[in-house]
């Protein structure tokens, strides 16, 4: 079961004709993609090659149009980004926005997160995570669908340096308990605000998104999380 529900959708015009000019760049060409995003098992990504020089790397599972990647890339130029955004015309907002900033350290895998950090990411490659208002899934029957559970957490921790850091945020009240709950026990992972209930302070460097504008407007308080890669 996956996260996410492929959509289909169009894109605009702008999108398509920026897609056309910059996707062969920015979009990573990755076969074995299958119908449903999903990857199968494969060589993992030549980093250097992909982004064209050697960084320190980040990840962001789940960017949407990329409001915050886009600012944070642009704010960062020495540090390399890897997307992974399952969702067509998200990945084409990208797109847009890279060429309309000139910003050239983004680059975009279309493809599943998980199947995708399992079989692109070789261990220990990324010195950050982020992973902001993830889809929410609030029907309790649908709570198995959401990505950050125990057992993501210890994917997304092997493929972090030690000392490396996950941020997090959700304006979703159960789905902030969840997280805090899988943080609490997990052996790879220190919450920086364990003391404080577990709730980090909101990161200033995130711009805020539509998504996290929207949980303000609907009177959901936002949390965010921080939690740092360790070993016991
Ligand atoms: C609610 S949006 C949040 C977008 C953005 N982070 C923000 O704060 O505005 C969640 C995004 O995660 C993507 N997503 C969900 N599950 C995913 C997965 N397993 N792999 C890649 N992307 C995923 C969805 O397509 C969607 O664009």
């Amino acid at each position: 079961m996956t996260s996410f529900v492929r959509r289909t959708s169009r894109m605009t015009e702008a999108q398509e004709k920026a897609w056309r000019a910059h996707a062969p760049r920015i979009v990573i060409d990755i076969p074995q993609v299958q119908p449903n995003g999903v990857l199968s098992p494969r060589q993992p990504l030549d980093l250097a090659q992909v982004f064209g020089r050697e960084a320190p790397l980040v990840i962001e599972i789940g960017p949407g149009m990329g409001e915050s990647l886009v600012a944070l890339a642009k704010a960062h130029p020495q540090t390399n980004f890897l997307t992974f955004e399952v969702y067509r015309s998200a990945v084409g907002g990208i797109v847009v926005k890279c060429a309309q900033t000139e910003v050239d350290n983004i680059r975009v895998a279309m493809v599943d997160a998980v199947t995708g950090l399992q079989h692109l990411v070789e261990p220990g490659a990324a010195s950050e995570f982020w992973t902001f208002f993830p889809d929410p899934w609030p029907k309790n029957r649908h709570h198995k669908r959401r990505l950050v559970d125990t057992a993501f957490a210890s994917l997304v921790a092997s493929r972090l340096t030690i000392d490396g850091l996950w941020r997090l945020a959700t304006d979703w009240p159960n789905y902030a308990d969840q997280i805090r709950g899988v943080f609490a026990d997990h052996p790879d992972f220190l919450n920086l605000y364990g003391d404080l209930g577990g709730i980090a302070p909101r990161w200033s460097g995130r711009p805020v998104t539509r998504f996290e504008q929207r949980g303000v407007d609907e009177g959901r308080p936002i949390r965010d999380f921080t939690v740092r890669r360790i070993v016991r």
